[in-house]
Formats: C-alpha cells, structure tokens, sequence
C-alpha cells in the first residue's frame, strides 16, 4: 500500500503552523525531541518579524528538549508560553525578563492537566517517530514524554520521521494512558519492568497532516568530567544506602532508585554501581544517563524503567546495536507513569535528586537562584521525592567558588517542604533529617553538610532562633542572600547589618 500521508519537507510542514498555536512536541530532555520542524518554525517566526507580523507559539513538550526545538524557537522569539521544564540558556533568560511565560510544572501532572483542558485546546502535535504505518501507528524514539497524550488530543499531527532511529525500536516502549477522574483507577505497576499498555501510539489517520523525513542524533550534551566534590557526594549517597540496608530499614533485595538529572545524579550513581555493599538494584526513574548502561551490562542494575533515554551520541548507538538485550532490561513509559506518585509509593522508590540550596529546616529549593532566577524547573524531583521511600537530596556545600553557601537559613524559593525531605547529603557529609524536631535538623545540616566556612555563622544565627518550633528568624532568614547581593560574598556576615 502506498504511503498515505503527504511528504513535506520541514519548512512546507512549519507554514501550516499559524500564529498563537498551541503545540504538543515530543521530547523529555533532547531524547525524542521533534528537531526539523520546530527549527524551521523558527525561521518562519523570523521571517514573520521582519515582515512585521507577530509569531509567537505556546509550547508544550514533555520536560526540556534541545538546540533545534527550545533553543531555535527561543533565538527566533517565537515562544509564548512554556510549560513545564527547560534548560535552554535563551530560553531561560526570556524566562527571567519576563519575555516568556513559562508555568513550572510537576512532569506527573502534565498529561492530566492537559488532558482536563486547563491549558486550552492543542492544535498540533509534532512528534519524532522511528516508524509510521498506515493505520496511524506511530512507534516513538528515545523518550515517550507526553508524546501519546499530545498525539492522541491534538487537533492534527505533524510527524518526524526520523531514519537516526531504527523501526525496531518497537518494543521499548509502553504506551498507557490513565482514564480521567471519576473514572481513574489504578496504574497496575507492581514490578519495575511491568507493561501495561501497547508498544505503539495509534494516531487518527486523518489527523495527520504530513511526515517530515529526517536523519538527525539526539542533541543531548555531554557530561562535566567528575570532580573531587562530586565523587564524595556519590559516595556518601551510596554508603548511606548501604547502611540504611545493613541496617534493616532497606530490605536485603534493595528497593527501586530513582536519580535526578545532570553532573551530580551522574556522579551518584557511578558511585552506586562502584559500591559492593549494594546489591544489584533496579531503577524506576525519569531519565537514564550515560552511566547507567555499563551498570545494566554488567547487571549491577538488573533493569529500569523511565521516561528518556538521555545519552550521548556514542551511547546511544551502542544501546542501538544491542537493542535485543536493552529491551529485555528497559522500558520506557509516558511521563505519567515514569513519575507516577501511586507507583513511585507502591514500588517503594528511593529518591535521590539535587538541590541548588537546602535550608536549615531540610527545605528544599530546586528551581531558583536567589529566589528569583529561574534555572530549569521542578522537573519529575518533586513527583519522586514527595512519594519515595526515601528521599533524598544532595548538592555541594557551596557555589560560585565559595561565594554562595548552599545552606542558609531561610530557603529563598520552596519546591520540597521539609515534610517530604529526608536525607541532605553534601561533599562534607550525610545529614539525616528523620524523627528530628526542627531544631536537630538544623544542628545536623550545619554539622554534616554545611562548609566550614560557613558554620559558625550559621550556628550564631541559630542562636537567634531559639523560641518557637522553627528556627526562624523573620528578620534574618534571607540575609546571606542579602548580603551575596550587597557585597558578593555571603561569608562573614555582619547579622547586626541586615537586622
Ligand atoms: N546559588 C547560585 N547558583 C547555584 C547554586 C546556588 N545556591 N547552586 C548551584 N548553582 C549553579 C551552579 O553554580 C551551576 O552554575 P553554572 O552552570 O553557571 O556552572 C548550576 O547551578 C548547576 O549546578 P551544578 O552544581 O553543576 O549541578 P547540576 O548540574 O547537577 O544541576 C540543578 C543542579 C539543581 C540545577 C538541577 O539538578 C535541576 O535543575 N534540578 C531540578 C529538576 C530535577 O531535580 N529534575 C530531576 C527529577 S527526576
């Protein structure tokens, strides 16, 4: 049978893309991002500007993507609206001019959220596919993300029919969508690598409205080398999970882990397969990175399921060229289920994700440098971390060469509240914050975790805190960050200055 759709090059499939779309892309991180048309979107937008006419798109995807999509579409000014994660440099500082509005979202609740029409109709979902048959079979490429719900709700579909991704792909993925509320029951996820659902999309034929052909790699990037301070925290994470099981509050077979994304979560968990304390263990998480495919070979991790594939390029192609044994270990799920709060309880997840500053009651922020710059998101953290087992959070003791410390008093933005954090660990150490009152918590985060450059003024601030059951100063709570901004340095504090 003839191929039934239209054949469009990457532009002719932008021109049907009018002004003030909505539009659903494939891609949690750059793994399975759309790539030709959403680069070509962006030309059109300029070429929209220089004519005098407004182009702006809202766009929606699964988490961040890559340089074709976030960052061709920010360099051209063609986004509106953003939701729910991003990590593109222009993209970001958009964000924080106000130029882009963009809605920090839990990737969990996407899916529903659009699905319960609270972000309005989506016209387009443009989705990168490994192979298409002519009943509107769609078999996606390294992520699932929120592909199948923006593909199943849109008004048309774009694909990308990317030749990069073999067909055989087919396999990888399970594709399950929950019914909606009063309907809702359960996701029957009982074992890390349970399938529920079908291995391919099925899109309304009719719906799409054209295929773009393209040969084009994932544009994830590649990692920084590790450093001292990041292979202390992996091994502080790792033996504090090896006692945790010596000691009997993990069972002997281990539970799931689930890791975070960039530098540090790439570091912890080389640091997990290196430490033979630890079982062999199985991962239910959002996105699996480079350092986790030596530990599947070799069977330190017996299997995972997640949402992405994100890998280097040279990574990629070996997972390609034994794709029979990775499908057997892998399977990869809809943001939904990847991240979903009932099975992350019922598996019993161990959460391990990164912070960019913990206060001194363990609460958390992942999202904002100085309480107001946005820096990527929430991401899946606070889905796994509010639900884990245990949770976990680890980050250095300092930034900016020491200038910042990454505990202080008062967090200055709040994405994980001190009744779901666990466990803080830094290079300096593990600060285990169950059954402690807020005033233990604070000692042991200053204790184990702070840097020395920091404690004793963190210490004297405590000593300001005493009455009351949270060791608060309202005063104070924000006046390292003052200080940082005042004088670029948030060590010695004079606290008489801010008081
Ligand atoms: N103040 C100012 N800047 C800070 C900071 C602080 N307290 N803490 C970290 N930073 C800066 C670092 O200096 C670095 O800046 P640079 O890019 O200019 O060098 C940047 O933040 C990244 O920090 P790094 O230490 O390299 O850690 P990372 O790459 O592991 O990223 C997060 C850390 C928190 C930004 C990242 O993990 C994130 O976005 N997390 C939220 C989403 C999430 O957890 N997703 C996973 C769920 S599955």
């Amino acid at each position: 049978m003839a191929f039934p759709f239209p054949i469009l090059t990457a532009e002719e499939a932008a021109d049907l893309i009018a002004h003030g779309a909505t539009i659903g892309f494939s891609g949690f991180t750059p793994a399975g991002a759309a790539k030709a048309i959403p680069k070509a979107l962006g030309e059109k937008a300029k070429r929209e500007h220089a004519a005098g006419r407004d182009f702006k798109v809202t766009v929606l995807t699964g988490a961040s993507t890559g340089r074709s999509l976030d960052g061709a579409l920010a360099a051209a000014e063609a986004i509106s609206f953003r939701i729910p994660y991003q990590s593109d440099p222009t993209l970001r500082k958009q964000i924080n001019s106000g130029q882009v509005r963009f809605a920090d979202m839990h990737l969990s609740q996407v899916p529903q959220v659009v699905r319960y029409g609270f972000l309005g109709p989506v016209h387009w979902a443009v989705a990168e596919a490994c192979d298409l048959t002519a009943g509107g079979g769609v078999v996606l490429t390294t992520s699932v993300g929120a592909s199948n719900t923006y593909l199943r709700l849109a008004k048309r579909v774009l694909i990308e029919l990317n030749a990069r991704h073999p067909p055989y792909l087919l396999g990888l993925h399970d594709l399950f969508e929950p019914k909606d509320p009063p309907a809702r029951q359960e996701i029957p996820v009982y074992h890390v690598t349970d399938r529920i659902g079908s291995p391919i999309c099925l899109v309304d034929p009719n719906k799409i409205a054209g295929v773009v052909l393209t040969d084009l790699e994932d544009e994830n990037g590649a990692f920084d080398e590790p450093t001292l301070v990041t292979d202390k925290i992996g091994h502080h994470v790792a033996d504090f999970l090896a006692g945790e099981m010596w000691d009997g509050r993990i069972p002997p077979r281990f539970l799931p882990l689930q890791s975070g994304v960039g530098n540090i979560a790439n570091a912890v968990l080389s640091a997990m397969g290196q430490n033979r304390e630890i079982p062999d263990f199985e991962m239910y998480t959002e996105v699996l990175q480079d350092s986790v495919i030596p530990l599947l070979e070799s069977g330190r991790c017996r299997c995972a399921s997640t949402c992405a594939l994100t890998l280097s390029p040279a990574a990629m192609r070996h997972v390609i060229a034994n794709l029979d044994f990775f499908k057997g270990q892998v399977v990869l799920r809809p943001q939904e289920v990847s991240n979903s709060p009932e099975v992350v309880r019922r598996l019993g997840v161990v959460s391990m994700n990164t912070a960019i500053e913990v206060d001194l009651g363990g609460n958390v922020n992942s999202t904002h440098v100085m309480g107001k710059t946005m820096m990527n998101g929430i991401g899946g953290s606070g889905d796994f971390t509010r639900n884990a087992y245990l949770s976990m959070f680890s980050c250095p003791s300092t930034a900016k060469g020491g200038k910042i410390s990454a505990i202080v008093p008062l967090a200055s933005h709040m994405d994980h509240s001190e009744h779901s954090v666990q466990v803080i660990v830094t290079e300096q150490g593990v600060a285990d914050l169950r059954g402690k009152d807020p005033h233990e918590r604070a000692q042991l985060i200053i204790n184990n975790c702070a840097h020395p450059d920091y404690r004793e003024q963190l210490r004297d601030y405590l000593k300001m805190t005493k009455s009351g059951h949270e060791p608060l100063s309202l005063s104070l709570g924000l006046a390292m960050h003052r200080q940082f901004l005042r004088h670029g340095d948030m060590r010695h504090i004079d606290w008489e200055e801010f008081q």
